[in-house]
């Protein structure tokens, strides 16, 4: 269990989930969080990552920080995002370790899993086939970490950690044009059809994949419980256990956003995965359960959205 004045680093804090994690952290009367901007520290750069490490000797660490992206940005730059993600996590990991840090956890992906793994998703199908090649890079430096913790884990005796959450949302999300994710892609979307009164919105394919959503406050409630309550090699996965189709998010998006219009499917597009879903049923013997459904949380993150138009552009 953490103390409550326990000296904690949440790397990544500015994002939408480390500052999800620094906002659950506050909520449960945590006093003594340290956070850098990637301004202050490049967690890229190894002398800075040791510097700080060995100034601050954080007991706890939770590692948010990566090189993110939607499925364009990812197989644009696989070398980009293998090396950033590759060198970030050795450093921080590694430096963590090296002074004494207590226990880490580290934030990884659904995409560590295979292309044709078994629906719902166990944490065992971990490198049992071949991974997507989309985000083969950005998959690869994540199982990287996830096996680095593991690893010093057996020769060093550390109680290291992963968390593998599904498809977030939420405060803080990346609302980017070409570089965000599908649901905040999609609220961006609708809410700029619903401004210039555009008859009709086209997304791709046919809207026939399932996907599954996890509020980002949802996940942060669980990285702290993970911290205080799991040990083990094994990552865990963070999700709702629950799917839909993207026709029938898209539907729920636009309800929300308040547009009217029509929504067209162009069937040019690629699909991309039929479905993909996590099995939660590790978390939730754990004694961990998602709080909040969908539509609230789309709603939640609509209004932040609305509220921080400088974020939202960014
Ligand atoms: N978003 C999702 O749907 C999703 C789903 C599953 C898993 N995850 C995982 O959750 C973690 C965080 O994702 P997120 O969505 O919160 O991403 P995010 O909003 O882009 O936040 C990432 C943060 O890391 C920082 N960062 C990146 N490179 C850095 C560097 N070299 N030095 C210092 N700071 C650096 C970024 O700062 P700058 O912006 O200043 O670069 C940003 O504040 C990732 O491991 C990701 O795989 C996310």
């Amino acid at each position: 269990m953490m103390e409550k004045n326990a000296k904690i680093y949440v790397a990544g804090h500015r994002g939408m989930v480390g500052s999800a994690i620094v906002r659950e952290l506050e909520r449960q009367g945590y006093t003594n969080i340290i956070t850098r901007t990637h301004k202050e520290l490049d967690l890229c750069r190894q002398d800075q990552v040791e510097k700080f490490f060995a100034e601050e000797k954080p007991e706890y660490v939770f590692l948010a920080a990566a090189k993110v992206g939607g499925i364009v940005a990812n197989s644009e730059a696989l070398a980009d995002f293998m090396y950033d993600n590759m060198i970030l996590e050795m450093n921080v990991i590694n430096s963590a370790w090296k002074n004494g840090c207590k226990k880490l956890e580290f934030l990884g992906s659904s995409c560590i899993y295979p292309r044709m793994a078994p629906q719902p998703m166990p944490e065992s199908c971990l490198l049992t086939s071949e991974l997507e090649k989309t985000n083969e890079a950005y998959a690869l430096a994540k199982i990287s970490g996830l096996k680095y913790c593991e690893f010093l884990n057996k020769q060093y005796g550390t109680d290291y950690i992963s968390v593998m959450p599904t498809n977030l949302y939420g405060p803080n999300d990346n609302y980017h044009p070409e570089h965000s994710h599908v649901l905040p892609a999609l609220i961006r979307r609708f809410h700029e059809a619903k401004e210039s009164g555009a008859k009709s919105v086209t997304c791709w394919g046919d809207g026939s994949p399932l996907r599954e959503f996890l509020y980002v406050d949802d996940l942060a409630n669980l990285c702290v419980f993970l911290m205080n309550n799991y040990s083990g090699n094994e990552t865990v996965n963070a999700g709702t256990g629950k799917e839909l189709t993207i026709k029938e998010l898209t539907e729920m998006v636009a309800k929300v956003v308040g547009y009217e219009g029509e929504i067209l499917w162009d069937t040019s597009r690629p699909n991309g995965t039929p479905r993909k879903l996590l099995d939660v049923s590790k978390a939730a013997k754990l004694g961990w359960t998602y709080k909040t459904e969908l539509e609230d949380g789309i709603r939640l993150a609509y209004k932040d959205f609305l509220e921080n138009p400088m974020r939202a552009e960014r």
